[in-house]
This record gives C-alpha cells, sequence and structure tokens, in this order.
C-alpha cells in the first residue's frame, strides 16, 4: 500500500464504522462455522497492522503474516500479538499448520501477481476439514481513487471467487455480497473520484468519529442483519466462507 495508508489504517481501524462492520462479518463467520472445524491455530494472512489479529487471537492462538515491514512495525505496537514477515504466495510454514486462514482485504493487492498462487498456500498450510475467511473487493465498476492508495490490482465478482475457491476442492460455505445499501452511492462516488484525490472516497469521506460513525455502525449492523438471511447480488465487498475437504 502506499506510504501513509498504514498509519491510516493504524489509527481509524478499531473504531471505524467500515473495519467494524468487516470484523463484524468475519467474526460472524468464524463464530459460525470455527466450531465445526479441527483444532489447531488461526493464520491471518496480510494481518496489515493487527486489529483483527488481536482479536482473532481471542479465539484462538493467532499468527499474523504481512509483507509490508511498516505493517508489522505498527502490528507490534499492539502487543501480544504473533507476527511473521512473508509473502502469501509462499507461506513460510509447514503443511497443515493451521486450522483456519482469514485473509481480508489482501488478494486484490498489487503484491499478489497470482491469485490463485496464494490460495493453493492456503491450501497447503490447512488442516483438513480447515477452514477459509476471505474478504475482497468488490466489481471493477467501483474502482476510484481510494483502491489507487490501497494498490488495487482486481475487484472480484462472487462467480469468480467461487470458482477460484472450487479449485482448491474447497467446498463454499457461504458467499455474501456486503456493503451493499451504499452501492448505489459508492458507484457515483468512485466515478466522481477517479483521478481526482479531493473528491476523495465513500470510506473516507464519512467521518471515522462522531455521530456519523455510529450512525454508520448501526447502518452496518442492520444492513448484515438483512443479508444474513436475503443476499443481494451486488455490494461494495465480497465475503465467502470455504472448506477444505476432510480426508
Ligand atoms: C488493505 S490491508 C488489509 C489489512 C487487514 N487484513 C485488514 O483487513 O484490515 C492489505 C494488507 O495486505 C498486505 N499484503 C499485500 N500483498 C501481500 C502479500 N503478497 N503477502 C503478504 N501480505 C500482503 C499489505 O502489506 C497490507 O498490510
Amino acid at each position: 500500500m502506499k506510504p501513509g495508508e498504514y498509519e491510516t489504517m493504524f489509527r481509524v481501524e478499531d473504531h471505524h464504522w467500515w473495519y467494524r462492520a468487516l470484523r463484524r462479518v468475519v467474526f460472524g463467520q468464524l463464530r459460525r462455522f470455527l466450531p465445526d472445524c479441527p483444532a489447531g491455530p488461526i493464520l491471518d494472512v496480510g494481518c496489515g497492522t493487527a486489529a483483527n489479529l488481536l482479536r482473532l487471537n481471542r479465539l484462538r492462538p493467532a499468527v499474523g503474516l504481512d509483507l509490508s515491514a511498516e505493517a508489522l512495525r505498527l502490528a507490534k505496537r499492539r502487543g501480544g500479538v504473533s507476527l511473521v514477515r512473508g509473502n502469501a504466495l509462499e507461506l513460510p510454514f509447514h503443511d497443515e499448520a493451521f486450522a483456519a486462514v482469514v485473509s481480508t482485504s489482501v488478494l486484490y493487492h498489487r503484491w499478489v501477481p497470482d491469485v490463485g498462487q496464494a490460495l493453493a498456500e492456503f491450501d497447503r498450510v490447512l488442516l483438513p476439514g480447515g477452514l477459509v475467511v476471505i474478504d475482497l473487493p468488490a466489481f471493477d465498476s467501483l474502482y476510484g481513487a481510494h483502491d489507487e492508495a490501497v494498490m488495487t490490482a482486481r475487484r472480484f465478482r462472487a462467480g469468480e471467487v467461487r470458482r477460484l475457491v472450487e479449485e482448491q476442492g474447497w467446498r463454499v460455505l457461504r458467499m455474501r455480497y456486503w456493503n451493499s445499501w451504499l452501492f448505489p452511492a459508492a458507484v457515483v462516488m468512485r466515478r466522481l473520484s477517479r483521478g481526482q484525490r479531493e473528491v476523495g472516497d465513500l470510506e473516507e469521506s464519512v467521518p471515522s468519529q462522531g455521530a456519523t460513525n455510529a450512525l454508520m455502525d448501526r447502518w452496518m449492523a442492520a444492513e448484515w442483519q438483512m443479508i444474513q438471511r436475503i443476499p443481494l447480488p451486488f455490494g461494495v465487498s465480497i465475503n465467502c466462507v470455504a472448506q477444505k475437504r476432510r480426508v
């Protein structure tokens, strides 16, 4: 990611409505599906500045991996987290070392030239019956200034994610677009933001503190309640939960 983005992420990720919404989705899935998985630790691939890792560690022993020294420097400040510098495409762990792999907002990145290779690595380090939770930005039409700042190489559609996951032999347990109610506003704002840093982006332009942040937080919680029961065919993000087959 571009310089400065890690500092911003570290500063806002505990309270910003978007990060809180991401955790609501990811931890909701883990609470539901992890009990049915083998015992063992969790790997957070592309852990960034570790707000998620800290919380994963409360579920099971967790290890965070990231390619960026800057991300790991900030993550270390949180204390009590296990961190490794490495590449998603060549994980420095032995086979079947983890019960679950979580990777949020990583496979979209320019530093992941081959998504299939990264998923094959997830598969290698997972125990049979292990869980994969991935979260990705959706729809190329939403590409905007924020994608430039966070070095987006690609945004995904549900069908493509399903194909990539099934190529690993995994069973898809859950696939959901989310951040869907804001989708129309996001399309307009991101179109405007292309090439114009000042117009900004939806997540950045909505204040990350105070009453607006609290309102957005409640909005996202209500949306997720609905989307769990009634999937929508669009959203700013996409979440997929899959399971490696038991042998
Ligand atoms: C947008 S941040 C997401 C951080 C965190 N997972 C979250 O959801 O808040 C993307 C992270 O992926 C890391 N990353 C990108 N490509 C990677 C790769 N090939 N191997 C390991 N980490 C990578 C970046 O350094 C960055 O910390």
